[in-house]
């Protein structure tokens, strides 16, 4: 089973992920837990130069090509030989975030991405979708309080458009996300997280 998780900077994900990883090995399921960009040697070396602060001059397209280089790394090497051995594979971000951040949020051609997107992850899709729903404003007022690196920096219109796009995936593939509401406490959040794989999974659920 293979569950992304999305949602705007500073929505939670990764407290999420732990939990959730922390849920399934006391069910005694194999978890394993990456994140994009990066998850390989390749991918964490792309991300330094896709975060690094000095690279202003990035062009758009570059950074979309950067992100789905260090995928493709990722879904060889790690993802699919994990999902071949019916591991769980939670992943912070996948495709997605490239639509929402580089096609809503850069204004790059969403059809051309979804192509790249197919290209670069040989047509591996999630099985579920947590999208971790946060305003754009408490998301940026969260991410204000840590270290920033150089897409962090971006306008509060940027943001809303990220969440735009992200609204209008779910819009297309209902079935595939949750939309869990991510203000509230982490407890809260989590119960919501493991019904909804309940529900994908009745195998998870309580008897
Ligand atoms: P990270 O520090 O991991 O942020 P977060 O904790 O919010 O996930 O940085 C990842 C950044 O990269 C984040 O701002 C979202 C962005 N991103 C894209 O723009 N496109 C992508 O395809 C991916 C995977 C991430």
């Amino acid at each position: 089973m293979f569950v992304t998780f999305e949602g705007s900077d500073g929505s939670g994900k990764t407290t999420q992920i732990q939990m959730l990883e922390n849920y399934l090995l006391n069910e005694g399921q194999s978890v394993l837990v990456t994140r994009e960009p990066g998850g390989t040697k390749i991918g964490e070396r792309i991300r330094k130069v896709l975060l690094d602060m000095a690279h202003k001059q990035m062009h758009a397209r570059t950074e979309t090509i950067l992100f789905n280089a260090a995928r493709t790394q990722l879904v060889e090497q790690v993802i699919r030989p994990a999902l071949l051995e019916n591991i769980f594979v939670l992943c912070d971000r996948f495709a997605d975030s490239t639509v929402a951040y580089q096609g809503y949020g850069r204004k790059q051609n969403i059809v051309e991405l979804e192509r790249l997107i197919e290209f670069a992850t040989g047509g591996l899709r999630p099985d579920l979708t947590v999208y971790l729903d946060l305003s754009p404003e408490e998301g940026l007022r969260r991410k204000l309080a840590d270290h920033l690196n150089r897409l962090d920096v971006q306008g509060l219109s940027f943001y809303r458009r990220v969440e735009a796009g992200y609204h209008q995936l779910i819009e297309q593939d209902p079935q595939r996300w949750t939309v869990i509401d991510a203000s509230r406490s982490r407890d809260q959040i989590h119960l919501d997280i493991v019904r909804a794989l309940q529900q994908k999974l009745p195998a998870l659920a309580p008897n």
